[in-house]
């Protein structure tokens, strides 16, 4: 009945459609891949129709799967904008050249370091590397001072990460630009003996907190969003910042871009620039994300460390690396 129903659906939408010709694609607004997490696409989505009366349809998703699609659905691919958690997925549909340039003045809300010099695509939020810690189980003066110190045999069976995850593998592909092959390749070994898997950066959490591990290498936001509600995966979590410009200080850029076949353009453009305008920016102040704001004079929500305090290592997010990511995780036996 299920698929009788949809065929017969399918089939009116095509012949509205061949009706109603051009009204009928501006009535259907854009379709947005959002790899971003879902209440937070949600809130531009909605403030963005709020603001201008077109429509949205979010397709949620993950970085790798949504890039991917995108690279093999090519210039036939029903999405207008890709919205992702972090930059190698950008970096994949950027060098499948399937991305249009982004509007000048779009560009022009967001400092260059959160944007792709190619004007390719645009940061919309951004987030930190981590290493969340049972406060029951580590002292301050035990925690490492650097990502590469959790290689240390002195590590070993202490702490946790989300491996298939994409965050997890942003991060990895910050380490690999900034030490190099051999250093990733050596320190991921070192990993896949020392660590415990879990899928997910909140089960990374919910384990850590329940002194199932010692610490775990996540987002910052993972943390404030759960002591914003009620504070029970997170009850005996402290955040460790690295610092010191340290691999682990990554702050990874989300990005947004306009796919070239887009068949609203001038829409998919408005989206862009409503998410890195002040609409856009203030949910991630006074919204529940956590994440942090990068436009050009917008604030982040003030539980969070400020962005300038973080000594973030200087990373180009705009030649990060998936690919040779996932072969290195792969080969050290992580995915
Ligand atoms: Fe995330």
């Amino acid at each position: 009945m299920k698929y009788k129903l949809s065929t017969l659906v399918g089939a009116t939408a095509v012949a509205i459609g061949l009706i109603a010709g051009p009204a009928m694609a501006e009535d259907a607004g854009i379709i947005v891949y959002n790899a971003q997490h879902e209440s937070l696409a949600k809130e531009w989505a909605e403030g963005f129709t709020k603001e201008t009366g077109i429509k949205v349809t979010l397709r949620n998703g993950g970085d790798s799967d949504f890039s991917n699609q995108i690279v093999a659905e090519g210039t036939a691919s029903p999405a207008d904008v890709f919205l992702t958690e972090n930059s190698p997925a950008m970096v994949l549909v950027e060098s499948a050249g399937l991305f249009a340039p982004v509007d000048a003045d779009t560009m022009a809300q967001v400092p260059q370091d959160y944007q792709a010099a190619s004007g390719k695509w645009v940061g919309v939020a951004a987030r930190s590397t981590v290493f969340a810690y049972n406060t029951t189980k580590l002292k301050t003066d035990q925690l490492p001072k650097s990502l590469l110190d959790l290689a240390d045999p002195s590590w070993k069976g202490r702490w946790a990460a989300s491996p298939s995850g994409a965050d997890f593998q942003a991060i990895v592909s910050a380490l690999l630009q900034l030490k190099g092959q051999a250093a990733t390749a050596d320190w991921l070994k070192a990993m896949k003996t020392n660590f415990t898997a879990y899928k997910g950066n909140s089960t990374v959490m919910k384990a850590v907190n329940a002194g199932e591990i010692e610490g775990g290498v996540i987002y910052h936001y993972y943390y404030f969003g759960d002591q914003a509600k009620t504070g029970e995966n997170s009850k005996n979590v402290a955040l460790h910042y690295f610092k010191n410009q340290d691999p682990g200080a990554f702050v990874s850029v989300s990005g947004g871009g306009v796919l070239a076949s887009s068949k609203h353009p001038k829409e998919a453009q408005a989206f862009l620039k409503f998410v890195t305008g002040k609409g856009g920016q203030e949910v991630l102040k006074n919204g529940t994300s956590f994440e942090y704001a990068v436009g050009k004079g917008a604030e982040s929500n003030p539980k969070l460390v400020p962005l300038v305090d973080l000594q973030a290592p200087k990373v180009d997010a705009t030649t990060l690396n998936s690919k040779k990511v996932t072969d290195l995780m792969t080969a050290a036996g992580l995915l």
